[in-house]
């Protein structure tokens, strides 16, 4: 095949060079040239545009036919929840995530499961075939009609493609064109590549699995345009050393983005975990000061996760300030609403805080929760293992009212808890509730605090 020209695109002002530049010499910005293929307009081409604007005529909604599309089962309950009832045939897939959380063994059991009823290829960009053969032999799996190819070049893998209906790739940033001379992984390829395969994905009716890396942000490996390609783009979540992994719709054109899978990571492969009421919570929680629980809305399911914070003095200057699981901007800001509005200081303390499990907590549920963890770790006092708190901190110290209150006060009286304190702006809709666990409506962050420990002294003392 002829070597395709190939020009480089400023991402940021669209200018044109022939060859690579670190500098764009026209908008002046570093690093912005990508390298595209040139797309000279021959005769022919302008021929076939000219006629394709006369197949394309406007249509009236009524006379489009709708598209009856059957979604197929993955074998494994909780990916197809995430993708909203199952695979839809011919459409694209992503999933990304940090290097060894799964993205492979979790494609290898679903590629194992539909190669049992049609033809699946397994395109192995990074490892050999041994390998994945090993790793299906590890997670005892039936895959003696997988078709497995290694190979990296994106033309040699559309040749070899012949009428599976599924095919995973792993991963896109070890295929290349080679329309391109950029290296595999690089912006362009990745780019060139996922358009090719939408191409192929689209005009063939083939389903694809990709899987994309992560980069050390958090961000999929290239360009934004990877996303907007994708029917559907998932991400896997969690911290590689917890056995837990959350598997998350970011985008999702067949289904809702609401949805989340719960996955647990064992030596025999990955499985769905059904049962995760009690996953994100500690066994001894309740016993030391600076932990605290809070039911949390995570995709459409709600879990109670314990948040563990751990206070030491600072030992040079400037303290320290260290989440795990939820946003460093959120920490600071709320240890500044503590100290100003409850009078708790944290100048001279370095602030160690862990949502339990490796989950990530996005939501502004959470923030009083945290506060709260702050407090009994500041005051060094547990709080009660039985009481539960949620509510969204504002910077004055008020309480506001979050979403799904009622669902997050059924799922602490389904778990045993006996007391929950949430903002007053929620009350009514929790009212029901009176009588099955202790309602506490607060409006401000120290009417909680205040709750939650002088309380216990009462009881303490009581006792
Ligand atoms: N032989 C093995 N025994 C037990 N666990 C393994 C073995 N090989 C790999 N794993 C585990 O499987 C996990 C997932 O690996 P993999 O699916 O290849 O990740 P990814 O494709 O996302 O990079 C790794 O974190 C690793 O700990
Ligand atoms: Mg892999």
């Amino acid at each position: 095949m002829a070597k395709t020209k190939s020009v480089y695109i400023c991402s940021e002002c669209g200018a044109m060079s022939p060859q690579w530049l670190g500098r764009c010499p026209s908008c002046g910005k570093f690093g912005t040239l990508v390298e595209e293929i040139a797309e000279t307009p021959t005769p022919q081409k302008a021929a076939k545009r000219e006629r394709s604007a006369s197949f394309n005529k406007p249509v009236a909604l009524s006379e489009v036919r709708e598209e009856k599309f059957e979604r197929i089962s993955s074998g494994i309950a909780e990916l197809d929840t995430v993708l909203g009832g199952g695979i839809v045939p011919g459409s694209l897939v992503l999933i990304g995530g940090d290097p060894g959380i799964g993205k492979s063994t979790l494609l290898t059991e679903v590629s194992a499961h539909l190669s049992k009823t049609q033809k699946v290829l397994y395109v192995s960009a990074e490892e050999s075939c041994s390998q994945v053969k090993m790793r299906c032999a590890r997670l005892k799996l039936d895959s003696s009609n997988l078709l497995l190819l290694n190979e990296t070049c994106l033309e040699d893998i559309e040749e070899a493609i012949e009428d599976e209906k599924f095919v995973v790739i792993d991963s896109i940033q070890a295929v290349y064109t080679s329309e391109l001379s950029s290296a595999a992984g690089s912006v362009g390829q990745v780019r060139e590549c996922a358009g090719k395969l939408q191409r192929i994905a689209k005009g063939r009716g083939i389903t694809f699995f990709i899987v994309g890396h992560v980069t050390k942000e958090g961000a999929l490996a290239g360009p934004k345009v990877l996303e907007h390609i994708m029917d559907t783009v998932l991400y896997f979540e969690g911290e590689k050393e917890d056995n837990f992994k959350i598997l998350r719709a970011y985008k999702n054109r067949f289904g809702s983005v609401q949805e989340v899978g719960v996955f647990e990571m064992t030596g025999e492969g990955i499985f769905g975990v059904t049962d995760y009421s009690d996953i994100f919570l500690s066994e001894n929680r309740g016993q030391a000061a600076g932990s605290c629980v809070t039911p949390s809305e995570t995709g459409n399911r709600c879990m109670m996760v314990e948040i563990q914070t751990l206070m030491a003095k600072t030992a040079y200057g400037l303290p320290r300030r260290m989440p795990l699981g939820i946003d460093y901007n959120k920490l600071v800001l709320l240890i500044a609403v503590l100290e100003k509005r409850c009078g708790l200081p944290f100048y001279n303390q370095d602030v160690y805080l862990n949502a339990m499990g490796g989950i990530r907590l996005n939501e502004p549920a959470v923030d009083l929760a945290v506060c709260a963890a702050l407090a009994s770790g500041f005051r060094n006092e547990p709080i009660d293992k039985y009481t539960a708190v949620f509510g969204e901190v504002g910077l004055t110290g008020e309480v506001r009212g979050v979403t799904f209150a009622e669902k997050r006060v059924n799922e602490c009286i389904k778990m045993g808890f006996k007391k929950v304190i949430f903002p007053a702006k929620n009350f009514k809709s929790v009212k029901k509730f009176e009588g099955k666990i202790e309602l506490v409506p607060v409006q401000y962050v120290n009417q909680a605090i205040k709750n939650l420990f002088t309380d216990q002294e009462k009881s303490k003392e009581a006792k």
